[in-house]
């Protein structure tokens, strides 16, 4: 039987091939590329939901078995599951201790972790325009009940965010900081992210990076940036569907278990797993947490999480990050160059994330059409609110035919007179 390791070691050492990956990959996606032909669909919208492995509904299933079958049995495998699953994720966004990933059902969820663990009722938080609606909504949520004064780092007139423009907004009020990895309205790489992380450190704040566009399309150390918390999720690049996610937590917040001592990060966002010693059912008066990062797990966690999760990042680990980078950036290369050939002018932002841009002020209609016209892509407005772009998202089972028609597409589409 075809296991995704054994299939991933067949691929051999060395960069990916078109050819190696249609032979060995392809076939552990038999569903989606079965649903992708009966759509008669090209399907670049990988950046937002990602393709689903066959394996993973055995998983599920797998998972659910353990309940038909074993009733209560079940939570010893379920809990190995999730352990399982932190590990994978630690690997993944290069923390070095797993039991410091926490799982969430979303990435605002361990983003609002942070904000419920931050000492003041309303603390000042320094966060770009360009993080995802998520963290946003929340941001102007809590300002609406007066749990948060937000200062808003804006991007250039490009729409490009530069560090030193959010360092500029850090002060000895700031609490703290929140910044996407790459911006997931264009993709962009936000550089120098040390920096950042220097200037919050002078100034006691902590920081938060949300990893959602670069775990999973790039090597990253979450470790070696030296962040407070990073959040992201599965359902992109690492295909885990909705509902998986997590928090990770730098070591110098991570404490041994007992009462917080005072002064230390303690989240409300708690439940009995976070409790030391969980299944002992006492009651101290102060309230005790679990040692290092349990402290921050909450009440009885879903269970279908680590399954759903499990065949994506176990097959992103066997290709290999890096691997996977060049090709990701070498199918851009492949795509932009197709679009120019039919007289289209993609964006290419350097560094960029996973997905190519093409600038058109009506790109949520144009992206509508062309998913009629049976390519998927999808479009969010600019940062800098001068115009929208088309995102544009190959996969490991995207063939360069695929992209050739899609640039035929676009242009019957943007230009239908040269098509
Ligand atoms: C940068 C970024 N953060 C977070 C999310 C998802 O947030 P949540 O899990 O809170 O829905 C997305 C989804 O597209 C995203 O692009």
């Amino acid at each position: 039987m075809t296991t995704i390791a054994s299939a991933a070691a067949s691929l051999g050492p060395g960069p990916l091939t078109q050819a190696a990956l249609q032979q060995h990959i392809a076939p552990l996606f038999s569903r989606a590329l079965a649903g992708d032909a009966a759509r008669n669909e090209i399907y670049l919208a990988n950046h937002s939901l990602g393709r689903p492995l066959d394996q993973t509904a055995d998983d599920i299933a797998e998972a659910l078995d353990l309940w038909y079958t074993g009733m209560d049995n079940a939570w010893e495998a379920w809990i190995g599951a999730m352990d399982e699953y932190r590990a994978k994720v630690a690997r993944l966004i290069g923390r070095s201790r797993p039991d410091a990933v926490v799982p969430k059902t979303a990435a605002g969820q361990g983003f609002r972790a942070v904000m419920n663990a931050l000492p003041h009722e309303c603390p000042t938080v320094v966060a770009t325009t360009g993080e995802f609606d998520s963290i946003d909504f929340t941001l102007r949520t809590y300002a609406r009940k007066n749990r948060a004064r937000i200062k808003w780092v804006k991007p250039d007139a490009e729409g490009i965010f530069h560090a030193e423009d959010v360092i500029a907004q850090i002060g000895d009020v700031t609490d703290l900081v929140i910044v996407s990895h790459a911006i997931f309205a264009t993709g962009q790489i936000v550089e120098n992210i040390e920096s950042i992380v220097s200037a919050a450190r002078a100034h006691n704040a902590e920081i938060v990076l949300d990893t959602y566009h670069t775990a999973g399309v790039m090597p990253i150390s979450v470790d070696d940036l030296g962040v407070d918390f990073a959040i992201g999720g599965n359902y992109k690049y690492t295909r885990g569907g909705p509902g998986a996610c997590w928090l990770a937590i730098a070591e110098r917040h991570l404490r041994e278990a007992g009462p917080s001592p005072a002064g230390s990060l303690s989240t409300l966002d708690t439940g009995w797993f976070a409790k030391n010693n969980t299944f002992a059912y006492e009651r101290p008066e102060t309230p005790e947490l679990s040692a290092g990062g349990d402290a921050w797990l909450e009440s009885t966690p879903p269970f279908l999480l680590p399954y759903q999760a499990e065949a994506g990042l176990e097959l992103v680990e066997a290709i290999g990050l890096e691997r996977l980078r060049d090709y990701n950036l070498k199918q851009q290369q492949t795509l932009a160059d197709a679009l120019r050939n039919h007289g289209i002018e993609p964006r290419e932002i350097s560094p960029r994330g996973a997905f190519l841009l093409v600038p058109h002020p009506d790109a949520m209609t144009i992206s509508k059409q062309l998913k009629q016209a049976g390519l998927n892509t999808d479009a969010r407005p600019c940062p800098s609110g001068t115009t929208a772009h088309i995102r544009l998202c190959p996969d490991i089972c995207t063939t360069d035919d695929e992209l050739e028609r899609a640039a035929e597409i676009m242009a019957s589409i943007l230009s239908p007179t040269s098509a």
